[in-house]
């Protein structure tokens, strides 16, 4: 069964200008005064029950809009949801007691006070049963390692603490789809660790589906079988992460190894050349001519050892990022 269900899901923001000095603004009375912003342009996503999606894509390319909208918190301009059964943006409670959306930039708990209390407010808002309740905080709080800092208020525990704190407020009613937007984002490496390691620890015992955006590759990698790439309001691929290599990655990275004192002089005919360590050498060399590029270099020159790697993830995502923001400019 699917649990959520996009059909050409679309949201405009208009964006209202106002226009500097006298001349503009009397200009203004003939001139439209706003301009749209096509955040997200007709996605069709569908995602079954316990899958871990990473929704990946350049700044500026729909995923919090996204989110928003499968949340409820914004109406779309046109197209369908349905998660769970429901349509978000009718905001019924029933759907707000089985759904959370989690923002890295946003917090929800209140600043002065102490988490517990704001946990005790969620309790009685989503009706959590108290025993219940008592379990649910007590294993969250232990999995996160913090239940010494319960009683202490918000505004003085760390980031990486406070996100813990957040993530807790979000799963203390039990949501089967979760929406992270940029849970791990600003946390230093070892607060990131620890949300990535009780991300993944959570979801596989409860299996909750979420849908994940991240710029970090290590979330990806170790949470999400299945990514969404998306730029400029549309899906630009939806697959595996390795499959990510398949699609867009032009080259390969050609180490060699020549015999000692073999190596050839000029190797631009094979390929860019990367790095010259002598007598190694690492080429990029583009996919479809590897094959052949390398039986020419084997039968002309002595060679000892050869790797053929793909290009690293994060350079080839990257690559595709700003390829999908130049094409969005020009
Ligand atoms: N409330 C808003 N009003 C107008 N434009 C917005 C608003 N929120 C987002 N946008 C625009 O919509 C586009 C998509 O934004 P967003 O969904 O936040 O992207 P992402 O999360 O992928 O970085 C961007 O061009 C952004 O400037
Ligand atoms: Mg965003």
């Amino acid at each position: 069964m699917n649990v959520i269900e996009l059909k050409q899901l679309t949201k405009t923001y208009r964006v209202y200008q106002k226009k500097e000095g006298l001349l503009a603004s009397l200009g203004g009375l003939f001139q439209r005064e706003y301009r749209d912003v096509n955040a997200v342009r007709g996605i069709d996503l569908t995602v079954a029950k316990g899958e871990f999606v990473a929704f990946l894509g350049p700044n500026g390319a729909g995923k919090t809009t996204t989110l928003k909208l499968l949340s409820g918190v914004i109406n779309p301009t046109s197209g369908t949801a349905q998660v769970l059964g429901y349509v978000p943006w009718e905001r019924k409670n029933a759907y707000r007691r089985r759904f959370a959306l989690v923002m890295g930039q946003k917090n929800q708990l209140w600043w002065d006070l102490p988490a517990n209390e704001s946990y005790r407010l969620h309790q009685q808002i989503y009706r959590i049963e108290p025993a219940e309740f008592t379990r649910t905080l007590d294993e969250l709080t232990g999995l996160l390692g913090v239940r010494e800092l319960l009683r202490q208020p918000v505004r003085e525990l760390s980031l990486g603490e406070r996100m813990k704190m957040e993530l807790i407020a979000a799963l203390l009613h039990s949501p089967e789809v979760l929406f992270l937007d940029e849970p791990t984002i600003g946390l230093d490496v070892i607060a990131q660790h620890n949300v990535r390691q009780f991300l993944k620890q959570y979801q596989l015992e409860r299996q909750t589906t979420i849908l994940l955006t991240s710029h970090y590759m290590k979330d990806v990698a170790a949470l999400c079988e299945r990514v969404v790439v998306i730029a400029h309001g549309q899906i630009e691929y939806d697959g595996s992460l390795a499959g990510i290599l398949d699609r867009f990655s032009g080259h390969k990275i050609v180490t060699l190894a020549f015999t000692e004192n073999q190596m050839p002089p000029d190797l631009t005919p094979f390929g860019e050349i990367l790095e010259v360590l002598p007598p190694k050498v690492k080429l990029r060399i583009d996919r479809n001519v590897v094959a052949e590029k390398l039986a020419s270099l084997l039968s002309q020159h002595s060679v000892e050892d050869v790797s053929v790697e793909e290009p690293p993830l994060e350079e080839v995502i990257a690559d595709v990022f700003s390829r999908a923001t130049r094409s969005k400019e020009a």
